[in-house]
Parts: C-alpha cells; structure tokens; sequence
C-alpha cells in the first residue's frame, strides 16, 4: 500500500503544487482533504504557468483521477471557473475529478460574512483570503451548512437555503452590512452549483475501494501546519486542519492506510495575512527575499511577508505531522546572501523556550536565537544533482536536517519541475518507484 500526505511546514505557499506535480505520475489517485479556493498551487511546465487553486495538482496528468474530499469547502464558482480554465489549456476533467457529496458548499452569504467580519477587526484582521472558507467551515460545525450531495435534493435544497438567507442577513443587518438579496442570489447560486452533479461521488468509498484493489493515493495538503486551526497560531489560522490528521478525516481515509508522510518547507519562511511571524525581516533582506523569491500570493496577489527558515516551526511540524522526510524549496533564492540565519529556538523575556508557545498572543513576544552559517555565493539553479551544489549549500540543508529531526530528500532549486533534486535512496525516491 502507497497513500503519502504532502503537508506543508511552515504557513502555507511551500511550493506543494510542485511537489505534488512531480510525484503525481507515481500515484493513481490525488487528493484534497481541506481547505478551498483559498488554496494557490502553482504549478509551472516549461513556458506554462498553472495556478491551482482548488483542484488538485495531479489533474495535470491524464493518467490520475482526482479527489475532493469530504474535508474541503467548495465554492461552485470557483470550481467552474478552474475546470473552464483547465479545459482552455486542453486539460479536460470530466470522468476523472469527483468531488465528495459529503463536501460543504461555499454560497455567498459566506463571502459577504467573511468580509464584513474581517472589515470590522480592523488592526487584528486575520488577514483571510475573503473566500467564505471560515464562515462555510462555521455552517459545517454549527450543523446547517449546504453540502453537494443535497443538489440531487433541489426542493429541499432550495428550503435550506432560504432559512440560511434569513438567518445570515440577521446577522449582516444587526452589522449594518448589506444583506444578500435571497431570490437571485439563490438562482445565481443554483446555476453554478448544479454543474458540479456529474462530478459528485460517495469518494470516501471510492478511494477505500482504490487502496483495497492495490491503487495509490497521494493526499494533497493546502495551506500549511502554522495556519491548522488546531495546531497553528490561533486565531490567526484557517479554518480547517491543514496537517496530516485532516487528511485520515478529510478523505475518509483510515489513519493506518497513511503510510508515509512528505513535509514542505521553504529554505526561508513566509506568511500571508495577520499573526505573528518570529523570523520575519522588515530590513532589506526581508525586501531581497520578497523580490527574488516572487513572494506575491497565488490567490490573492497580496505580497507575502519573508523571513529567515525557523526550526521551530518546522521542526513542530516534524512533530506534529511525523514527516518521514522535508522537500525543502526555493533554495537557490538564497544564492546571494554572504550569511544566512536560522532560527534554533525561541527566547521570550530572557527564557529560552522548548518547542511551541501555546498560542499568537506568547508566540508574538518571542524572539529568535539565530545561527548564522556563511552563504555559497554561487548559482544553485537548475541544479539537479546533491553533489554538486557547494559545500557551504549543503552545510546549510544538513543543519535543517539536524535541527528538524527530519532528511530533506527533495530540494527545488527552481520552478520548473525539471529544476529538482531527489536523493538517493530518500523516502521520496523509494515512494516515485
Ligand atoms: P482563510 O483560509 O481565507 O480563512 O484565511 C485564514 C488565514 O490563512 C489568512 O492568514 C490567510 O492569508 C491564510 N491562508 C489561507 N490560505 C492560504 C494559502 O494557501 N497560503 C497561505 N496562506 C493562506
């Protein structure tokens, strides 16, 4: 049995749509456990340029299906959206993308929600992506969320809805926000989300059936460990669990058929949105890194905030996940730095701490004990092979390893996929065989 869960290490935007993208032709199935269109995956081949924002990466090679699980969000607009895309590019998704039944609908009372309630935090925004994610995981935990499988029910479905409405705009008019007006918003919605029938399957059967019958599964994470809205830094998280648990939950998957789990991590760090941020560099280095690394959001385009690479956050997320190996990312963005800083642990009013703080309000107080290790100076792009990136380069990935409790076993070294490192007789050589 092969069922991997690729995770991201840090706050998200690690490069898991490259990673998934060069595993995927290993697998016969890939899968999304949480999360939405929240999500941007890029995927780059050759002159081409995918951003994935909810459909997973394996959609790319025709010999994958793919799944949304039960754990996602789906906003019907936005998936039509992706699949007209996609098709535009020649990648037809028909007969080989399903999406769970049991999956919750976005509608648009959530994005107005997710708005408004940002809009009034001010100064402490958690800085989402206004998709509706938090307010249609709120629906799901408070029991009247819309899920896709009620479109085979549209009497019943339309009933929901419209107590939905009247109760949201409740909500929206004790705020003085604009309510949604409920008989175009409902055919508007309808309209959109009964495109997504021919796709809806009972997938937590599917993917048991596939495994049983000796297929493979690779669980593709979104977000990262630091945004899981049970382990990150709460408040300032997502709204679903983003690290390998999620995708035992998300799928349907039973925990013991997960037999290996991938870590992703940027050779530095970076963060889109509110929370606090240890590492994070306001100083030209902060600006350099930006800049090189193209550190703009996939979905929203907003620039992320860059920082040195933290060993406490991956190595919590070594913890938390039980990664048997790290890809680390990006690494040729540090080509030029004539130092380069980790952060080993935190110290928070004189006390070193071990591990991870309870929460933002004590993490947002820490400061970082950095390592400083001398630079390579020299062009690691486009390199392929361990051996032959300089030594100073590899001193730097060997202390990740030491510091994460974890090898690092995949090292991208530029966008491309061709533009990667995979050790020898690593967890992810043995898992592309
Ligand atoms: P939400 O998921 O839109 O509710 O946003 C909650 C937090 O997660 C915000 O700080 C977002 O910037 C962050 N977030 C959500 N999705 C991603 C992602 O794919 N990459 C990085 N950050 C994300």
């Amino acid at each position: 049995m092969k069922n991997i869960v690729v995770v991201g290490a840090q706050w998200g935007d690690e490069g898991k749509g490259k990673v998934v993208d060069i595993l995927a032709p290993h697998f016969n199935i890939v899968a999304r456990y949480q999360g939405g269109h929240n999500a941007g995956h890029t995927v780059r081949i050759g002159e081409r340029k995918f951003i994935l924002r909810l459909i997973p990466s394996g959609i790319l090679h025709d010999e994958c299906s793919c799944v949304i699980g039960n754990g996602v969000v789906v906003d019907p607009g936005a998936f039509n959206g992706e699949i007209e895309e996609l098709r535009e590019l020649g990648v037809e998704c028909e007969g080989r993308l399903f999406i769970s039944a049991r999956a919750h609908l976005i509608l648009p009372y959530h994005v107005a929600l997710d708005r408004v309630r940002e809009e009034r935090l001010g100064a402490n925004s958690v800085g989402t992506t206004m998709r509706g994610i938090g307010p249609a995981y709120e629906d799901k935990a408070s029991r009247c969320g819309i899920r896709a499988g009620d479109l085979f029910y549209p009497d019943l479905l339309r009933e929901k809805i419209r107590a939905n409405i009247e109760e949201k705009n409740l909500e929206l008019a004790s705020i003085g926000a604009e309510t949604v007006e409920l008989d175009s918003s409902l055919d508007e919605f309808l309209a959109e989300a009964l495109r997504l029938v021919p796709f809806i399957r009972d997938t937590a059967a599917m993917i048991n059936t596939a495994t049983r019958d000796g297929k493979s599964v690779l669980v593709e994470g979104a977000q990262g460990t630091m945004l899981d809205v049970d382990h990150g830094t709460y408040p300032f998280v997502t709204s679903s669990n983003a690290t390998a648990g999620g995708a035992a939950t998300g799928l349907g998957l039973p925990p013991r058929n997960i037999t290996g789990a991938l870590g992703i991590a940027k050779a530095y760090t970076t963060r889109v949105g509110g929370g606090p941020f240890p590492t994070e560099l306001l100083d030209k280095h902060g600006a350099y890194l930006q800049k090189r690394g193209n550190e703009y959001g996939a979905v929203t385009g907003r620039p992320r905030r860059t920082g040195w690479f933290d060993a406490a956050v991956a190595g919590y997320a070594v913890m938390l996940n039980g990664f048997d190996a790290l890809a680390l990312t990006k690494l040729d963005v540090l080509d030029e730095f004539d130092e380069i800083k980790i952060s080993t642990a935190y110290r928070c009013h004189g006390e070193l701490l071990e591990g991870m703080p309870y929460g933002a309000n004590v993490l947002a107080e820490c400061e970082p004990v950095y390592e400083t290790l001398p630079g390579w100076k020299a062009n690691t792009s486009r390199t392929t092979n361990f051996d032959e990136l300089p030594s100073a380069a590899k001193d730097y990935i060997r202390r990740v390893e030491e510091l994460c409790g974890a090898p690092v076993a995949l090292i991208s070294t530029g966008p491309d996929r061709t533009e990667t490192i995979i050790r020898n007789d690593s967890p992810v050589s043995a898992w592309m065989k």
